[in-house]
């Protein structure tokens, strides 16, 4: 954890009138999902919601939908006549998402997609107000120029993990994912195309402008 536990605790217990409903799906990521951390928490799925409300966001793709909490934030933050599509390639967390979000009216705005993230994005001839980048750490470039394209003008792309437990700060570090997002963020920093910022909520969140 990049930020101190009592920091983090501290921010979670001063989340200002978040939904039950980002507890619950928490919660039954933990009791249903293999892999129970990759579910953002409360203050994440919070502040994804307040992004697509402060961008009056009206379409947003959502690319990792694990059980569902980042693709509910958005619909949440999206109003009535928004909509989200969120993109998973294993079957079993494609169906799990589905069945824990079914009671919260909000999920009807919600398109889910079985299958190959880039593959989707590769083919998508639509351009979306936010997209959010949460899947397989060694596809973040194509996911990045593939977004890119499918982002409108002025529109807000969001990227998770950016700084993978702060291993990216270390250059002795090989690993491959640290080697990967070091390299990522590198070229985000350099790109003329985008504005850009790295935020150090959770294991960090780059958000960045198409210009
Ligand atoms: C970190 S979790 C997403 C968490 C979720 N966005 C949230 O906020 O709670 C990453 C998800 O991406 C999925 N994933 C990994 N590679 C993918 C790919 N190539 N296409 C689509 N989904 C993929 C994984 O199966 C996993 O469910």
């Amino acid at each position: 954890m990049i930020v101190h536990p009592s920091i983090m605790e501290y921010i979670e217990n001063h989340v200002g009138q978040a939904p039950e409903a980002f507890q619950q799906v928490w919660k039954k990521s933990q009791w249903e999902m293999v892999y129970g951390h990759m579910v953002s928490d409360v203050p994440q799925a919070q502040f994804l919601r307040m992004l697509a409300q402060l961008m009056g966001a009206r379409k947003v793709l959502d690319v990792g939908t694990f059980s569902g909490q980042s693709a509910l934030a958005f619909a949440l933050g999206v109003g009535e006549n928004g909509k989200v599509i969120t993109l998973e390639k294993n079957e079993e967390h494609w169906v799990k998402a589905q069945r824990i979000l079914k009671d919260y009216p909000e999920t009807q705005r919600i398109h889910f997609h079985c299958g190959d993230a880039l593959a989707w994005m590769e083919q998508c001839q639509d351009l979306f107000d936010i997209i959010f980048i949460d899947a397989e750490k060694q596809q973040y470039p194509a996911y990045y120029e593939a977004g890119l394209s499918l982002l409108r003008s002025g529109g807000l792309m969001i990227i998770d993990n950016v700084l993978w437990y702060g291993t990216v700060t270390d250059p002795t570090n090989q690993q491959k994912d640290a080697v990967i997002l070091r390299q990522f963020n590198q070229k985000i920093a350099n790109d003329a195309r985008v504005t850009s910022v790295i935020l150090p909520l959770r294991d960090g969140l780059t958000l960045l402008q198409k210009k």
